[in-house]
């Protein structure tokens, strides 16, 4: 243990980290192992007596127990982050803070807290005269200790004083750091709530071709083990398929089969994807693949349901595919091709809320800061910052060239996994939404002047023609004939 741990000395410790569990101490780590005077503090202090017992030799830790000895702790203008719960918990902390905190001090909330929150609480805390930000987190305890990737929001002002400490700590690819500026009050959360939404959709759909090649090929987990470790030497690289590999190669102590097969299949959820998906229906943005990824899970908890449903007749089902290893590659083409409309839809909901609250966010930048430390990670994050590059208001990345060159060459097989998983009776819920998605974007014209027809018919809801500005109403209930609205 450093010397100032348990020294009373005030005013030394350049950031405070209140909430102590793992990622909170993982965190108070990271800053201390990079050089910095940590002040911690926790509810109970089992927790920080435990990080000092423990770690307390990484680097320079000031022990408190009550806030008031924590606040003294630190520097002015003082740096305070919150790891708690998201909620009322997180509430509770933020006003036993802001009653001791002077004007300019800066709390940080770096837990997953709902962006609408975040931009309350920053009104909140500026009519204080303190700042708050709201700082999205990626890359759990591991993330958390070693790098990872941060999405603070917030006063460009208090990003002068924070932004450096926390670029530091930060994951850094080709040495950039993985942590930017993303814009005003609530953009860090909502873009960290985005990327878990994305997170959701990439997790689903490396289910789905998990499912496919054991069910459609008859594959063990560590043989799907392997097929995963080779795809993620390729385009799919990524932290997901990595993990992937190693959780299929796990055996279980117990029973000695693969780990995986003795785990129950009810997926849970925290609620960030379904946030993603709330905000998505608000903002209109058409999120379905992450919407069905957060569906998938829902039906897989869907306990009732699916134990009355066993047994259905599935119908004729085809043969398993003749080819195992064009089977392979088209599961591996329709993964990434279905991984490029995540990341296309993500983006297009964040674009949409930059819009909607006035954030300024700028796409280029997150891709640069998610290509390292955070769960979505992935090599091909690096295509999607050139393509922002090159076109800040691109409509949506699957025209950007490289991805429409990517999407176009995956398409054949990305069709012919959707209809084998089909007749084979595997649900594909997320390829198949993904690639719906595909076919009515290209699509020059889609169903909905029906739907605008069939308004028009019974609510006299008005529609636009092809051929003339304005709106129009037929009188449907009358002579049929067509009236300017
Ligand atoms: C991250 C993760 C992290 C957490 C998810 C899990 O970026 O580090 O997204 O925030 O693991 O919230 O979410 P669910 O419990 O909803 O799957």
């Amino acid at each position: 243990m450093s010397l100032l741990a348990h020294n009373m000395t005030t005013g030394t410790a350049q950031i405070g980290v209140t909430g102590l569990a793992v990622m909170g101490s993982n965190i108070a780590r990271n800053f201390a192992r990079h050089g910095y005077t940590v002040a911690l503090h926790n509810r109970s202090v089992t927790k920080t007596d435990a990080l000092l017992d423990e770690h307390g030799s990484e680097g320079n830790f000031v022990r408190s127990e009550t806030i008031p000895e924590f606040l003294a702790a630190l520097e002015k203008p003082r740096r305070v982050l919150i790891m708690v719960q998201a909620g009322a918990a997180t509430d509770a902390v933020i006003n036993q803070l802001a009653d001791a905190m002077d004007p300019g001090d800066i709390i940080i909330d770096g837990g997953n807290a709902l962006y609408t929150d975040t931009i309350r609480r920053e009104k909140a805390m500026a009519q204080r005269g303190l700042h708050f930000v709201g700082a999205g987190i990626s890359g759990g305890e591991e993330g958390a200790l070693n790098g990872p990737s941060i999405m603070p929001g917030g006063p460009a002002q208090s990003y002068e004083a924070l932004g450096p400490m926390l670029e530091t700590i930060s994951a850094h690819v080709d040495g950039v750091p993985c942590c930017t500026h993303i814009g005003p009050d609530g953009s860090g959360h909502f873009v960290k709530m985005v990327h878990n939404g994305i997170e959701y959709s990439d997790m689903q759909l490396i289910g789905e071709a998990y499912q496919l090649l054991r069910d459609g090929l008859n594959l063990t987990a560590p043989q799907i083990a392997d097929v995963f470790a080779d795809w993620n030497n390729g385009e799919l690289d990524s932290y997901l398929v990595q993990i992937t590999s190693e959780v299929l190669r796990q055996p279980d102590a117990k029973t000695g089969k693969p780990l995986v097969d003795v785990i129950r299949d009810e997926a849970e959820q925290k609620g960030t994807g379904r946030w993603t998906v709330k905000s998505a229906l608000d903002l209109g943005v058409p999120v379905t693949g992450i919407a069905e990824a957060v569906f998938a899970r829902a039906l897989s908890g869907s306990v009732a349901q699916r134990r009355a449903a066993i047994g259905l007749a599935a119908g004729q089902l085809a043969d398993a595919p003749s080819d195992p290893a064009r089977f392979t590659e088209d599961i591996r083409q329709a993964l990434y091709a279905s991984k490029i409309v995540a990341y296309a839809q993500g983006f297009n909901q964040i674009q949409a809320g930059s819009a909607e609250y006035g954030w300024n966010i700028k796409p280029g930048d997150l891709a640069t800061i998610w290509r390292g430390g955070c769960i979505i990670r992935a090599k091909f994050l690096n295509r999607i910052k050139e393509a922002f590059d090159t076109d800040p208001n691109l409509p949506t990345l699957i025209v950007a060239p490289y991805f429409r060159g990517a999407l176009e060459s995956a398409v054949d097989s990305w069709r012919r996994v959707v209809s084998t998983a089909t007749q084979l009776g595997i649900p594909i819920p997320g390829f198949s939404s993904a690639l719906s998605y595909y076919d009515a974007l290209r699509t020059e014209r889609l169903p909905a002047a029906l739907i605008q027809a069939q308004r028009d018919f019974f609510g006299a809801h008005t529609y636009g023609r092809i051929d003339e500005p304005g709106k129009f109403h037929t009188l449907w209930s009358g002579d049929r004939s067509e009236v300017p609205a």
